[in-house]
């Protein structure tokens, strides 16, 4: 047999009383704004507790000696890279999984980029990731690449 169901109701939230034995949130929660900026409050103290300690303790950025600051040419290289855009198709940042270490070398550590402001890691990887570059080709590669592409790449 068929039966006409009754419409379905929907709670009452005029007049709505919190049940007495609420949690004590349930307060602010009823509350948008303030729950809004009770969170951004409580968002900023964790962010502050994550941030601050990183850049107070020396030794969360562990220094490479080998590391030393940019020479004059190699800051004018590097303002070239910034100005030609190369970092819009190239990454410098190794990430520590399997193929990029067989691919790229050693995977990149923090203490590389202390003197990079501001760091050229990219997201982009159109091209391959520069970090290891330098010491891939030698400079008669670049030379050479850049008179005559094909030349270094015989097999294309
Ligand atoms: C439009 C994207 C794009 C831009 C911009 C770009 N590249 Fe590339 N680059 C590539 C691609 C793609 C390859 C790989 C080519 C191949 O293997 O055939 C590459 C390859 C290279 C390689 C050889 C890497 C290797 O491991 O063999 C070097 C070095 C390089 N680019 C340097 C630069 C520099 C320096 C600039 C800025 C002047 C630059 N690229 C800008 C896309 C780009």
């Amino acid at each position: 047999m068929w039966q006409v169901r009754k419409p379905a109701q929907l709670p009452l939230t005029k007049n709505y009383k919190a049940p007495a034995k609420a949690h004590w949130h349930s307060k602010i929660e009823r509350k948008p704004v303030m729950l809004l900026v009770l969170s951004l409050i409580v968002v900023a103290i964790g962010g502050m507790v994550e941030m601050i300690p990183t850049f107070l303790v020396k030794e969360n950025v562990p220094t490479i000696s080998s590391v030393k600051p940019y020479t004059p040419l190699e800051l004018h290289g590097r303002d070239i890279y910034i100005q030609e855009g190369c970092n819009n198709c190239h990454t410098q940042m190794i990430r520590p999984f399997r193929h990029e270490v067989a691919r790229y070398g050693e995977y990149s550590k923090a203490g590389e980029f202390v003197y990079d402001h501001p760091h050229l890691w990219g997201s982009k990887r159109t091209g391959p990731d520069l970090a290891r570059i330098g010491s891939k080709y030698p400079d008669s590669w670049h030379f050479n690449h850049m008179l005559e592409p094909t030349s270094m790449a015989p097999d294309l």
